[in-house]
Parts: C-alpha cells; structure tokens; sequence
C-alpha cells in the first residue's frame, strides 16, 4: 500500500483535532445504579438504509467459484451453476446489495471477456489473488443472474486502474440500456433481451493503492472523468461511487469532495475501507487461538469503525452540509492470517463468536450514522475473509457463520428509523489501545409498529444483567434471541455447524423500567418489542 499525498486543509486538520475520539465514537455514560440502555421509542431519527447490510463477491480464493458457482455439471445442487443452499441462506438474510467483481480485482478484470460461450472466454491471470489463472466463466450475465436469484441489488465495481473510460462507458450501456444501441443488441446476441437494473456502480477501487497507486488528487481527476461516460441509460439511475479512503486518510476523502464537482456531483457516493486485525498487517492473528487480550484489541479496533465513519463524514459535511454524497464503506470486517495449510492468497479464515461481535458493534455504529452512511459491504461473502458461509471444499457442506447470524438477528433494521439508544454503566470503561471501550454495546430502531434493540456483552468472562429503559411508548409483546457459544472463540464447522447459533433468550423480564434483561458473557442479542 502506497501512502497518498497529505491534501486535508488546515481548517478540517484542527476541526478533526478538536473532535475527540470520544465525542465522534462510540461511549458510554455513568449510573451508579445498574447498568441501563435507555430508548427514546418516540423519537425516531434518520432511516437506517437497508444497504448497510450489503455484501461483497471478489473473484478471490473460493468466493465465487466453488462458494456461490460451481458451474452447471456439479453435483452440488443448483440453478445454471449457482449453489442453491448459498442462495437459500442469503436470501434469508434479506441481502439489500451485492458488490461484483472486486476488490483489487475489480481494476484488472475486463467484463468483456467474461461474456459470450464459456469456451471461447479468454483466460486472465488473477495476480492480487493466489497468481491463479481466472478463466471468465462467471461473467456479467452470470453474476446479474446471481442478483435475481437472490432478489438483491447490484452493486458493479469498474475498472480505472488498467481500464478505460470507453470500457467503463461500454460495460453500463450493455448491462442497461433498453433500445438497439451496440452494447445492448451485444447483450441480445447473448441471450439477454431485458437491460438490467444497476442501481451502484464503482469508479476503480482504492486506486491509492492496488487500483493504480495514484495520489488523491490525480484520482479525483479520473473519477469526475469516468463518471461522466456511467450514464443513466433509460429509467436506470446509477449512484457513482468514487473508491475512496484507505482508513483515516482523511485527506483523501477531502480531494474527493473537492473534486465532487458540484450542484450536481459527477458521482454521489464516496467509499471507505477498514479491516480490524488484532495484529500488525504482516501477523494479523490467529482467527480462532486469542489471548483475552487479544479479545478486547479486536473489539477496541472494531468499535474505531464508528469514529472512522464519523470523522470522514465531518469532512463530507464541510463540502456538502445538505448530505447529498453519501458515504459507501464498501469493505469492513475482520481479516486474520489464513487457515493453516490454505493458500495464502485466498484469505480464508475462521469465524467465531469475536467475529460477531466485530459485526454487531459495527453495525451499532453503522446505525448511528444513519444519516451519512448510504452503504456499508462486509468483506466477503462466502469463503473469504469475514464470511457469512464457509463451504467444505470436498464434501461442499455449507457452514452458517456466527456473523451470518448476527446479519439475520439484526435484519429488521433494515429501513427502520434509527433510536438512541444510550448506555449508562456503574463502572469505568477498559482503555484499549488508547481507546474506551464500554462493556456494552447498543442500538435500537422502530418501524412504527415495532422495535427492534441490539445488545452485545462485549465482556470475555463475565454475565451481565441490564436494564431497558424504555420512554416513549406503551411497550405491548416482547421477544428476545442470545447469540454466544462456550468460549469466546467458539465456531461453527460442518461436524458441529450450530455450536454458535442463536437461541430465544428467556432470561428477559418485565420491570419497572421497562424490561431486565441477563445476557450472557461474550453474547450478542435482540429484543423485538411490540409497541402500542
Ligand atoms: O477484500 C480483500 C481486498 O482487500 C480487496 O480486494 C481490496 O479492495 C482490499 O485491499
């Protein structure tokens, strides 16, 4: 990773000074009673937008082939190629959107080559990912067939890096347009009459990086450049998503908003990319074997995704203070040192009870930015990285993750209206790598009708009973699922595929304040409430 030239102004430079990590992250405040989440039922904020739920395929490792396409001859069951039990499960998960087809991928990957009959597909070498030979059987029409079966969005990432404008341009008139032009007669000669729907379309991805090492301003440049040529062909709107920071380059962000060129922006969206490791990048840790220390740096390094969201979002707002531009963090999640005896370049990992932590206190985070967050994609899907599902790659048994659970437990705030939800513990937050960081996480949201509360117990070792005080509202029905497993590095595996699954949580009880809740240690759970 290259280092992209310092451009932030002075001005944002000591507005960000000013903002501590606190007043833009994620804290917890006192009680000398127990500990409490307090809800404001009545008074619903900014709409959580389904997208944060979104997902990401890269052609890496076993992602797509052998994790959602394993061709039409395989045995594994499944529709022109597609894995029947991958769709199963993610459609379960109510995925808002996919993003295809990387990732470093996505700027050496030319989409014509992976159009027409397989057989005369040219082949690529796939150099970011294990140096395989890619051979362009999963394809556009592939991967749109992918978003219908699974009733999803797509989200198209193009290629800046070794691409060209025309090619970019070419790419969304094939996949869009309605009429006779030349890329959708293409299309036509290829079996698909109907354009599709590409409701996202990325401009390169980290382009200060694998995507062409440029500096900020340079990227800028090319990304008011290539989003002219993504036009809206027909009734197809794209939001442009400009590959955005690596981290806390907040400089980078700072060029693109500049560079955003308005009233209109050239594109509508920014992206942000973090992983939570608890080592440096050359030894990122073991998923599964972790010290208890260990445990509190991953969950530290997690909850610094919310303060990273609201640091880039301040220098959004300083060019764009009606929120027009949104913020994409298009690849988030946990990324260890591989399985041993796995390609190093496939990045598969284990997946255990840290892992959804990871997941649900950025999703808190996630929800408390609702007003800025447009999307948010875990990384990845299947196989790789911080994945929903694990496949065997002898006998193909399909794997849930304790993250994928975490996706479903918190589905209903999808679309709801984001709660404050505010934590009040007796005793002090552990400091963690210079960072607060509170036994408990929070957040809540209402569809009008319902609530739906999210609490993890981000303890390794000890229980919790807390109070929900609930304001606002006549709570009418309640229901509550416990998300844990026997130790805080427990995981699911094809021998034992529900060892971290969740279960109603019965230890939930009325109060004067509402409801009392025991969550266990290392535990992530959700309370549904009915409200009158
Ligand atoms: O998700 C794995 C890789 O991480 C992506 O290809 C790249 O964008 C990032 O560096």
């Amino acid at each position: 990773m290259t280092e992209p030239a310092p451009t932030l102004t002075s001005s944002l430079a000591s507005t960000l000074r000013a903002s501590s990590s606190g007043a833009t992250g994620y804290r917890a405040g006192r009680t000398a009673g127990p500990a409490r989440v307090v809800v404001d039922l009545d008074l619903p904020g900014a709409t959580i937008n389904r997208h944060v739920y979104g997902h990401f395929a890269e052609h890496l490792g076993r992602c797509i082939y052998g994790g959602f396409y394993v061709g039409e001859d395989s045995e594994q069951p499944n529709t022109r190629g597609i894995r029947d039990d991958v769709v199963a499960a993610l459609r379960a998960l109510n995925i808002p959107n996919l993003r295809w087809p990387g990732g470093c991928f996505a700027d050496e990957y030319h989409w014509k080559d992976g159009i027409g009959p397989r057989e005369q597909r040219p082949r690529m070498v796939n150099s970011h990912w294990g140096d395989v030979v890619e051979d362009n059987s999963f394809g556009t029409h592939e991967f749109m067939d992918l978003v219908e079966l699974l009733g999803t969005e797509a989200y198209v990432n193009g290629n800046v890096g070794s691409g060209s404008v025309q090619e970019m341009s070419e790419w969304i008139e094939y996949l869009t347009r309605a009429d006779d032009s030349p890329m959708a007669s293409l299309r036509r000669e290829n079996g698909r009459d109907e354009p599709w729907k590409v409701p996202f379309f990325g401009i390169g991805n980290e382009t200060w990086g694998c995507g062409g090492n440029m500096l900020a301003e340079e990227y800028a440049a090319l990304a008011r450049q290539y989003s002219t040529y993504v036009r809206d062909h027909a009734d197809n709107t794209v939001t442009r998503i400009a590959a955005g920071a690596n981290v806390d380059d907040y400089g980078w962000t700072e060029a693109l908003m500049r560079g955003a060129g308005k009233p209109n922006f050239s594109y509508q969206a920014i992206s942000l990319h973090y992983y939570t490791m608890s080592g440096p990048w050359e030894d990122k840790g073991s998923a599964t074997a972790f010290t208890e220390d260990e445990w509190y740096l991953t969950l530290s390094r997690a909850v610094r995704a919310e303060e990273l969201v609201a640091r880039h979002a301040t220098v959004m707002d300083k060019y764009d203070p009606e929120k027009k531009v949104g913020l994409v963090f298009d690849e988030w999640g946990t990324w260890w040192n591989v399985e041993p005896g796995t390609n190093p370049g496939f990045l598969y990992q284990q997946n255990t009870v840290r892992d959804a932590l990871v997941a649900s206190v950025h999703f808190d985070g996630f929800h408390r930015h609702a007003d800025r967050l447009l999307m948010a994609n875990i990384a990845q899907t299947v196989n790789v990285l911080q994945a929903m599902i694990l496949t065997d790659p002898e006998s193909g048994a399909l794997v849930l993750t304790p993250t994928y659970h975490v996706f479903e437990m918190n589905k209903g705030h999808q679309d709801a209206a984001a709660l404050d939800a505010h934590v009040l513990l007796p005793e002090e937050p552990r400091t963690v790598d210079g960072r607060e960081l509170p036994a408990i996480s929070a957040s809540a949201s209402t569809t009008g009708e319902t609530a739906l509360v999210s609490l993890s117990n981000l303890d390794a070792s000890e229980a919790r009973t807390l109070v929900l005080d609930l304001r606002g509202r006549e709570v009418t029905g309640y229901s509550a699922r416990v998300l844990t497993g026997e130790s805080t590095g427990a995981h699911n595996s094809p021998e034992h595929p529900e060892a971290v699954a969740p279960v109603e949580l019965t230890a939930i009880r009325e109060h004067e304040r509402g409801l009392e809740v025991d969550l266990p240690a290392h535990s992530f759970a959700t309370v549904e409430l009915q409200l009158g």
